[in-house]
């Protein structure tokens, strides 16, 4: 019962700290109130999980100091991931943007990481509630067990019913940590009865630029029921704040291919010219938006270029995102001002560490979210080793 470290939740950051720091000889204790190990590795990417990107670079994550991921991204890379998956013999494939899957299953990381552990001699503890975390100056005391080191890797409360929870915030005040407010983050978003137009059109998808709260990202949107989502909106979701506006270019160039449409099918209405870029359903629902009725032959340069305007700034007001039930992650979390960048350990606290998810760092849409739990998991497994191996 008694360890070198105790490590809270077994998901990607808390199995890379708990592989990292046994397999240089700490006595370690990986505890998680599921039933399985890793559940979020095991759906994520559809199954094939999305592991890494290769182009992983600070700028690809959200934090209120975008410095702090530097260090733990730049000592555990993309390429010593895909290192340790190609020792394992799994077979994977980039499928966009530089997104690393697995051709076959998810399941394969997720038991490649529990033999890590057990080249460790991890003591992995599943169907384990927490309860009461006590700290009497020198040790952690969690669920009879006890240890010198705690390291809080219980994630965010995005998807609940995948036994996600805000445990880690709960700690933090314990200890003393600040949290930055956290929020559903990667998340479609809802749009008002004003924007109908675009909720009849629920199933469409469009390649698109998004843009909102300074960033921009060019990607497919999909129109839902609710309002929107796809790739491009799920990453700018990461980046707009209640109340914020959004942009979508939808045919970008819009100008020049209007005009050709004009030379090409005069006699042909905007919705035609529209449909040759467009899925028909967007096409006609922003046809009738813009409300040019003339043929093509009759549209002035100023009817085409306000059309354009129209087609290359759709500007909707989202009256918020679907929530925590749909988020892929959350953003906001452990204050990073409070933890060391090189170990994950808190200042104030000697011995508590907080990695991955449950730290104020977000990851664009892509494989990043699970570089940074390996990441600062390995960067927090190392240094809890150490202090073992002097102590
Ligand atoms: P994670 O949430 O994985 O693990 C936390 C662990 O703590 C869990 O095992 C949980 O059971 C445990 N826990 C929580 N509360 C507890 C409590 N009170 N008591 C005990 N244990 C507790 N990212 C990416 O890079 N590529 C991808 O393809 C995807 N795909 C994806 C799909 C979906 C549907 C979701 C929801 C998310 C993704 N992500 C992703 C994001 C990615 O899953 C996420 O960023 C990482 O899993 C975060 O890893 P952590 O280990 O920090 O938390």
């Amino acid at each position: 019962m008694t360890y070198d470290v105790i490590i809270l939740g077994a998901g990607g950051a808390g199995l890379m700290a708990a592989a990292t720091a046994g397999q240089r000889g700490a006595r370690v204790l990986l505890m998680d109130h599921a039933e399985k190990a890793g559940k979020k590795i095991l759906i994520s990417g559809g199954g094939r999980c999305n592991f890494t990107n290769m182009g992983v670079e600070p700028g690809c994550f959200l934090s209120e100091n975008p410095h702090f991921v530097k260090s733990a991204l730049s000592r555990y890379t993309q390429w010593d991931f895909l290192a340790l998956v190609e020792a394992y013999g799994i077979a994977w494939h980039e499928k966009t943007l530089g997104q690393l899957f697995c051709d076959g299953s998810a399941r394969q990381i997720v038991a490649m990481l529990l033999d890590e552990c057990q080249k460790g001699a991890v003591d992995l503890r599943l169907n384990t509630p927490l309860g009461e975390v006590r700290h009497d100056g020198g040790q952690f005391h969690v669920a009879g067990a006890r240890a010198p080191q705690l390291v809080i890797a219980t994630g965010g409360p995005s998807i609940p019913k995948m036994g996600a929870t805000g445990v880690a915030y709960d700690l933090a005040r314990q200890f003393g940590l600040a949290v930055v407010p956290p929020r559903p983050a990667l998340v479609p978003l809802t749009l008002g009865e004003d924007q109908m137009l675009f909720r009849t059109i629920s199933g469409v998808s469009c390649p698109s630029v998004a843009q909102a709260g300074g960033a921009s990202f060019e990607e497919a949107t999909l129109f839902t029921h609710r309002g929107l989502s796809g790739p491009a909106i799920l990453q700018v979701s990461s980046y707009w704040r209640p109340g914020g506006s959004l942009s979508l270019n939808v045919l970008p160039g819009a100008g020049d291919k209007l005009r050709a449409a004009r030379r090409a099918m005069p006699r042909a209405h905007l919705k035609a010219a529209l449909s040759d870029h467009l899925p028909s359903r967007l096409a006609e629902a922003l046809a009738e938006r813009i409300g040019l009725t003339k043929q093509l032959a009759n549209a002035s340069d100023k009817d085409l270029d306000s059309a354009a305007e129209v087609l290359t700034g759709l500007t909707f007001r989202p009256t918020g995102t679907e929530g925590y039930a749909k988020a892929e992650v959350t953003a906001g979390g452990i204050d990073t001002d409070t933890l060391s960048s090189k170990t994950l350990e808190a200042r104030a606290v000697p011995g508590l560490y907080v990695i991955g998810e449950a730290v104020d760092v977000t990851g664009w849409l892509g494989g990043y979210n699970f570089q940074w739990a390996w990441a600062s998991g390995h960067a927090a497994g190392v240094a809890v080793a150490a202090r073992a191996s002097a102590g």
